[in-house]
């Protein structure tokens, strides 16, 4: 049987992925922060298998995974908080960063020794690192750190046969997004994010971009000079 190693596992995209891949026969790790939601899942999901453990913390996370190997691991924690009025707080963009960019180097550090050839290993990035986006410096810059960090890495491992892949999602209704107060084009749902996620994963794609006609009005976005770029992003932030 297969086994797959999810982090973020509590909510959102993550539990999706958790009950989904469950339903496919695969044996699951779900990881998240809190243990009490990891057995409230545990519970609905007989055989699921959990792992309580910070990611942003690097001596719980070696702690928690050691030993662990997996098939596929799926590393989808995340958070997001937003800049105000172009103010910009160090705490704050320095708990978005740690969370989602140190958080997924730390499993990284545990999990890719004890990882075998034929493995795969996917990192949940954001299509927001694709394009400079207004109040998203830190949620935007952590995602553009991982996604580089993502296709160098790719590179490096090829030799050890371990496959990456990059997961750039739209907007997805999940408890994150349910707390924006602008509108979110294109957006869909968490089963639907799921599907797509697990399609892709299993044709062995480099990236998952999604949806995929707002994944690609992004990467034409990115193409354009700096000036109109800019013009483009903050008439639809209005
Ligand atoms: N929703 C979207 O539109 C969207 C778009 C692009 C990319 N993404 C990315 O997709 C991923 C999942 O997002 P989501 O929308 O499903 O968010 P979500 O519903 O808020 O779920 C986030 C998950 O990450 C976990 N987490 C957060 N900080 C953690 C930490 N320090 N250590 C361990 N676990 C931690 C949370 O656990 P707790 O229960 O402990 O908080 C939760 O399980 C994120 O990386 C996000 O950036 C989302």
């Amino acid at each position: 049987m297969k086994r797959v190693l999810i982090t973020g596992a509590t909510s959102g995209i993550g539990e999706q992925l958790v009950r989904d891949y469950v339903r496919t026969g695969w044996t699951v790790i779900a990881c998240g922060r809190h243990a009490g939601r990891l057995q409230a899942l545990a519970d609905s999901l007989p055989g699921l298998q959990t792992l309580a453990f910070d990611i942003t913390d690097l001596a719980q996370t070696r702690e928690r995974l050691n030993g662990v190997t997996a098939d596929l691991v799926i590393l989808c924690a995340g958070t997001c908080e937003y800049l105000d009025h172009g103010v910009v707080e160090a705490e704050k963009v320095e708990r978005v960063l740690r969370t989602n960019f140190l958080g997924p180097v730390n499993c990284l550090d545990v999990l890719l020794p004890q990882l075998s050839a034929g493995s795969r290993v996917a990192l949940v990035g954001s299509t927001a690192g694709l394009v400079p986006l207004p109040r998203a410096e830190a949620y935007g810059a952590s995602k553009a750190a991982l996604a580089y960090f993502t296709r160098s890495l790719a590179q490096d491992l090829q030799r050890r046969q371990i496959a990456l892949s990059l997961i750039l999602p739209g907007f997805v209704d999940t408890p994150l997004t349910q707390r924006n107060d602008f509108p979110m084009p294109m957006i869909i749902t968490a089963e639907q994010a799921s599907r797509t996620i697990m399609r892709g994963l299993d044709k062995g794609r480099a990236e998952i971009a999604f949806p995929w006609f707002f994944a690609l009005i992004m990467r034409l976005t990115a193409l354009l000079p700096a000036a109109l770029q800019r013009r483009l992003t903050q008439r639809i932030a209005r």
